[in-house]
């Protein structure tokens, strides 16, 4: 194969991008390839690869910590990497761990960056989904592991390993030890391991090992590569944000002044699933987002929490994302019922009654009942948040695993910014488990469930009907507000 002059000084680029940027040279080096050095250059990852998304040099590290912002190209150059040493090692074991089966599955294996796209032609990943695992021709294997289920990787053993958005795992202290136990096959297993950053401790315990090799970049270093809709999307919810700092540039923050939360206090309190004591009260919170479309609109928060039997609250999950009121609706009541909850609460003044009833419609769907609690955002969020804030600082609130997009809102919001909606079900969620304000709330039954006398019921039917009629005079002015089930 004719050879390319790295004149080029700016380590930013890859060969691909520099003969692109070089016609003379390009029409040379194009002129004098067979077709079968063309298919191999094509396959040829050291062609296309940016120097930070090559592998390290030497045998002086154990693992390459691929850092880098939202799209940088982390998860493409590792799988290259898992790939190459596949086709060079036959029957070598290599683990591959991502944040759930969805994950594994749809960007370690069948992602536009994964497994099967990475495996040139003659050497094809062969995906064996009831079997989880990934096998080549020449007996290699990669098997596929959940982040979720840490105690699946006890047991089996490895020449080498991937693990994919390691700062997004629910219980990384627990994935990591497992996979550090794991490798033992070969004269030098390896491990790969690719995030955007949190400032979570094992991380930093990771990247400052004089054993590491850290590489990476910004999103936009990688953005000749990234759909134009992509990176505005990104753009307008990240630049300018202390957030935008760890999620474009890929920086590891520091606590933000004026926060209520920091990292180091959730890390004392947090506690794992075994550590949960017998919970007295469970609650689902929802705070609703003011729009349904996921390219603009806030997520919707929606969280789980429990009481202890000791009166310290637990966070159990946090399902917050972008979703339709139907999709919210299902996915609580779903919950609520999995979780043998007592309560869902919901946030009143946004949407009237737009809660309550998506939550009986989604109730009535499924055929179950539903306790549903209003909760009124009578106070501003600095107020709500700050007793809860309080308790946490008092040890009284923990954590059962990580929760990084909680997290992260927990430890930058801070007053008078946007709302953070992860963090406003949180706030519901444990104010209703240890806050009480009473004269705040107000309760509704939904579904056949719990009884009601007449007069009760007469009161709330009244109020029904004034608050329907006031959300449909509010609706009716705001442009573009929807009702559960069609738009106004
Ligand atoms: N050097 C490169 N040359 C060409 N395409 C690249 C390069 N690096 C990455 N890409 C492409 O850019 C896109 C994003 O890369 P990748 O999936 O590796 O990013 P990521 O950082 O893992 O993204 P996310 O943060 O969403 O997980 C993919 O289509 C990938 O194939
Ligand atoms: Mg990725």
């Amino acid at each position: 194969m004719p050879q390319i002059q790295r004149s080029y000084d700016g380590a930013r680029q890859s060969l691909a991008a520099w003969l692109a940027a070089h016609p003379e040279e390009r029409a040379e080096f194009l002129g004098g390839l067979s077709a079968e050095e063309a298919l191999a250059l094509k396959h040829d990852w050291r062609f296309w690869a940016r120097p930070s998304q090559m592998v390290p040099v030497g045998d002086g590290w154990d693992t390459w910590a691929l850092i880098g912002g939202r799209g940088s190209g982390k998860t493409r150059p590792s799988a290259e990497y898992v790939v190459s040493e596949a086709e060079k090692h036959p029957g070598w074991r290599i683990c591959v761990i991502a944040q759930n089966p969805k994950e594994y599955r749809g960007v370690c294996v069948e992602g536009e960056s994964g497994l099967i796209a990475c495996s040139p032609p003659w050497f094809p990943a062969d995906y064996q989904p009831s079997k989880a695992r990934v096998v080549w021709p020449n007996g290699a294997m990669a098997e596929l592991f959940s982040a979720e289920t840490p105690d699946a990787l006890r047991g089996p053993q490895f020449h080498l390993a991937w693990t994919d958005e390691f700062a997004k795992y629910r219980h990384p202290n627990a994935v990591w030890d497992m996979l550090m136990l794991s490798l033992r096959l070969g004269t030098h297993p390896r491990v790969v391991l690719s995030t955007t950053p949190r400032p979570i401790p094992i991380l930093r315990r990771i990247l400052a090992d004089s054993r590491t090799v850290v590489t990476g970049g910004s999103t936009f270093e990688n953005a000749a590569n990234l759909a134009p809709t992509f990176l505005q999307q990104i753009r307008r919810q990240y630049e300018g944000t202390r957030l935008g700092r760890q999620e474009l540039f890929a920086e590891i923050l520091e606590d933000t002044p004026g926060a209520l939360w920091t990292l180091d206090r959730l890390e004392r309190n947090r506690v794992t699933l075994e550590q949960v004591p017998e919970l007295t009260r469970i609650v689902i919170a929802i705070d609703p987002s003011g729009s349904v479309n996921p390219e603009t609109g806030s997520e919707c928060g929606i969280v789980a929490a429990g009481l202890g039997k000791d009166g310290h609250g637990y966070i159990l999950h946090d399902w917050s994302g972008h979703y339709t009121p139907g999709e919210w609706g299902a996915l609580a009541c779903r919950q609520y019922v999995g979780l043998k909850a007592d309560r869902i609460i919901g946030e009143r003044n946004y949407g009237g009654q737009m809660v309550a009833h998506t939550i009986k419609m989604a109730a009535k769907d499924l055929g179950v009942t539903v306790a549903y609690k209003d909760v009124n955002a009578s106070r501003g969020k600095q107020l709500r948040a700050e007793p809860v804030a309080a308790l946490d600082e008092q040890g009284r609130v923990h954590l059962v695993g990580v929760f990084p997009d909680l997290e992260d809102q927990c430890c930058t919001w801070v007053a008078g910014m946007k709302s953070p909606d992860r963090l406003d079900a949180m706030v519901w969620a444990l104010t209703e488990l240890m806050v009480k304000q009473p004269g705040e709330l107000r309760v509704l039954n939904l579904g056949d469930g719990e009884p009601q006398s007449e007069d009760e019921q007469r009161a709330e039917e009244q109020a029904r009907i004034a608050e329907a009629a006031r959300v449909v005079e509010e609706a009716i002015l705001r442009d573009g507000w929807y009702w559960p089930g069609g738009r106004m």
